[in-house]
């Protein structure tokens, strides 16, 4: 039986795979502080290490303990806004701790790890045929410029550019002396791509993942998800996140009450009805995917990134729409301005996924809808009180 080590498995996207691999004949090991995870999210039987990534020398005791065959790693901040006004801690929970993570890793010989990824890593498209979004994007298109907006270093104010080369000094501090980590002018180009410094985050991961691959050995598949949304059609877990940022969980918070007013943000994009357009996948898919990815990867698969998604483009408007059909009630929202860091279109093409790993996604936009809604009005207080 494989032993699957679950990093930030205590999570949303995490408690579904945990699950998956559960029922598909996995040992799984859980790292994870709780910080915005549940124990109760977990099924039964599952270790939990209740262990913060910082702390690496307790991390490679876990390591040394469980002896997990391969890695499964979700622990990350996710917020696209917070990101452009907190890049420090941006850098230090998804750069810096997933370094530690990769050394950890090589030091006690563990050579597989999936990865969690993002459809933030591509940015705006450049031209109609940009879109669905391929993989090959952030190899090819090489901009001069980045495309992340200015934010907010401490009190100075940042052009994209000057910003995005600040986050990077972070990392070239970090890893002065190894030359196996240096990054080169073709990696700084694919970082102009994305929008905020999640998305920099992200890719500079996947950058990284590349070089322990090529250095150490250490085998990798990186998936993208898109926009996720929906819960465990078992019930079982579903969005806990403190400071809920997912559309569904704000939808159905709004019509249960327990939000005054969803915020819209932009009704002013190049789309049908102005509002964003999104590619919405549900996390029972993306659990799928990391089991199919772990069996790729042990049957010698070479590594590579996937995007994970269903390629249905759905604005925002056709969410809430979505959303008000399954609960039979009306949201009430406010059109906002357009928010720092927001793509106007961003869908992708599954196919490479479909062809390598025989993933495809099975939910559909309703479907997530109904999941998340039996969830947020009667399972997850259940389970969390
Ligand atoms: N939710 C989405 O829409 C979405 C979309 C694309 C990619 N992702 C990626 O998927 C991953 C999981 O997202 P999620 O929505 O499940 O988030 P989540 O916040 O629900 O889960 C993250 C988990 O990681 C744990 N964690 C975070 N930092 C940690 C640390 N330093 N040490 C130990 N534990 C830590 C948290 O306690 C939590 O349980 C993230 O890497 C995110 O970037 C999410």
């Amino acid at each position: 039986m494989k032993k699957i080590l679950v990093t930030g498995g205590a999570g949303y996207i995490g408690s579904h795979t945990v699950k998956e691999l559960v029922e598909k004949g996995f040992q799984v090991i859980v790292l994870d502080d709780l910080r915005s995870g549940f124990e109760k999210l977990l099924p039964e039987g599952v270790v939990l290490e209740k262990i913060g990534l910082e702390n690496k020398s307790a991390v490679k005791e876990v390591f040394l303990k469980h002896k997990p065959d391969a890695v499964i790693d979700f622990a990350a901040y996710l917020a696209v806004g917070e990101s452009m006004v907190e890049p420090e801690k941006y850098f230090e929970n998804n750069v810096e701790n997933f370094i530690h993570l990769l050394d950890v890793m090589h030091e006690t010989g563990c050579n597989y790890i999936v990865k969690s990824s993002t459809a933030a890593v591509y940015g705006n498209p450049t031209k109609d045929s940009d879109i669905p979004w391929k993989e090959t994007f952030t190899n090819e298109y090489k901009p001069a410029e980045a495309a992340l907006l200015e934010g907010k270093w401490g009190n100075e104010e940042l052009s994209g550019e000057k910003f995005l080369q600040k986050f990077l000094d972070l990392y070239r501090a970090l890893c002065a002396g190894r030359p196996e980590l240096v990054l080169s002018g073709g990696d700084i180009s694919k970082l102009r791509i994305p929008l905020s410094i999640y998305g920099v985050s992200k890719l500079l991961d996947e950058i990284i993942l590349e070089k322990y691959n090529k250095a150490f050995g250490i085998n990798y598949v990186a998936l993208r998800y898109f926009n996720v949304c929906g819960a465990d059609p078992e019930h079982k877990t579903g969005d806990c996140k403190p400071k809920a940022t997912n559309l569904m969980t704000l939808i159905f918070a709004q019509i249960n009450g327990k939000l005054p007013q969803l915020a819209v943000f932009g009704d002013d994009y190049p789309t049908k009805d102005g509002t964003g357009v999104r590619d919405y996948i549900h996390p029972s898919d993306l659990a799928n995917g990391h089991v199919l990815s772990l069996k790729y990867l042990f049957s010698g698969g070479r590594s590579e990134v996937f995007n994970h998604a269903t390629g249905e483009a759905s604005t925002v408007m056709e969410v809430i729409q979505a959303s008000e059909k399954v609960a039979g009630k009306k949201v009430n929202y406010k059109i906002e301005s357009r928010r720092s860091g927001d793509p106007s279109v961003s869908v992708a093409d599954s196919s490479k996924a479909k062809e390598m790993l025989g993933w495809e996604a099975k939910y559909r936009l309703s479907e997530m809808a109904e999941t998340a809604w039996e969830w947020e009005s009667e399972y997850k207080e259940k389970i969390l009180k």
